[in-house]
């Protein structure tokens, strides 16, 4: 397809992950809801999930995750221009779990904010980080996706409380230098349908409907899903996102090493590469260990990815997400 587009020069300098050490398996929620071993592994691909501790928030995992993803690129958490982190499980609604990041690390000074972007949000960072560094505000940023979904899911409810996970993945970016090999996002493609919000939020707890006595027992604090509707949209929304973004860097499905879509569901994963003309082998999936980890899910997958050692310098990645909003995204990131 010629010679791709420059893109958005960066280099990937390290990246961290950190995830609780109570594994949630199949056969436990056996135990907890009326759900079978088979009916999740079947239908989701899930075989486990990571669980926090009651004391463990948000920013405990995600500067965890950043403390991991600095010392793998050789420097220090102060040396960061800006900590942006996705998530959908802030430590507070205000002020963000950025904030609580630089806190939890003892730093100070540089830029930190949210992106509430669902399980897209990771994604939405690196392209707002790209931007950034394009624009010459920041030179080394480090983004973050972190989640604490077991503390807003409804663990009476089977349809959606054995789809979800705990974890944090971070990865530090740095602005291309002189002489650097070319790497960075080629292209991106990123959207949202707010019209959909009510097929995938939580209810209560914010200025719509503030907490009370009638929404806590009323189980309004956790997620409120309909299943079918986000499956369908999220294929038809990644899959296309997807097919986009290769369209824009000019880069074909053979070109491409690895497919990193959002780990929400192997069904959901595999109508994607399907879909968008990427061959199965090419799907990299980590969901069947983590389960949906939302906005921790791709850099989760591609810290992964990185330490099994598939992907290298100079290898092209398509990366693609959907999430509550709806939100999607899709890149194409050459490492
Ligand atoms: O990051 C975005 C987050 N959201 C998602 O990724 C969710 C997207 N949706 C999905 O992944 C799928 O819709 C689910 C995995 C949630 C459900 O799979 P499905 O094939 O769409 O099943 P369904 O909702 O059509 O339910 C089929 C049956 C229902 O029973 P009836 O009405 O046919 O008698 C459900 O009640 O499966 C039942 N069911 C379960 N059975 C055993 C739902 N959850 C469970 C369960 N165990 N955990």
């Amino acid at each position: 397809m010629g010679t791709p587009p420059q893109g958005k020069q960066f280099t990937i300098l390290g990246t961290g992950v950190s995830l609780p050490d109570k594994v949630l398996t199949n056969a436990d929620l056996e135990r907890m809801v009326e759900t079978t071993a088979e009916w999740i592994t079947d239908r989701t691909g899930i075989q486990e999930r990571r669980i926090a501790e009651p004391d463990v928030s948000t920013s405990v995992l995600g500067a965890q995750a950043l403390r991991n993803a600095c010392d793998a690129a050789g420097l220090r958490p102060d040396e960061l221009d800006a900590i942006i982190v996705a998530t959908s499980t802030p430590d507070t609604l205000f002020p963000s779990t950025a904030c609580w990041v630089q806190r939890r690390l003892e730093v100070r000074g540089m830029a930190a904010f949210d992106v509430n972007a669902g399980c897209s949000g990771w994604l939405y960072a690196l392209e707002i980080a790209s931007n950034l560094l394009a624009g010459g505000h920041s030179k080394t940023i480090g983004i973050v996706g972190a989640e604490v979904m077991s503390k807003v899911v409804d663990w009476t409810d089977r349809s959606t409380c054995v789809l979800f996970g705990d974890g944090a993945g971070a990865t530090v970016i740095r602005a291309a230098r002189e002489g650097d090999p070319p790497a960075g996002l080629l292209s991106a493609n990123w959207g949202a349908d707010g019209n959909l919000a009510p097929i995938l939020y939580q209810p209560a707890g914010g200025t719509q409907k503030p907490a009370t006595r009638a929404t806590v027992e009323g189980n309004e604090h956790t997620v409120h899903m309909e299943g079918k509707e986000v499956f369908h949209r999220a294929v038809r929304a990644m899959a296309s996102a997807a097919t986009r973004a290769l369209k824009s860097a000019r880069v074909t499905t053979d070109e491409i090493k690895l497919l990193i879509p959002h780990q929400a569901n192997t069904r959901i994963m595999r109508a994607t590469c399907e879909r968008s003309g990427i061959p199965a082998e090419k799907l990299y999936s980590v969901v069947h260990r983590y389960g949906n980890i939302s906005a921790a899910s791709i850099p989760v997958a591609l810290h992964d990815a990185l330490t099994e050692g598939r992907i290298e310098r100079g290898d092209l990645v398509v990366l693609t997400a959907f999430g509550t909003g709806l939100t999607w995204g899709a890149g194409v990131l050459r490492y």
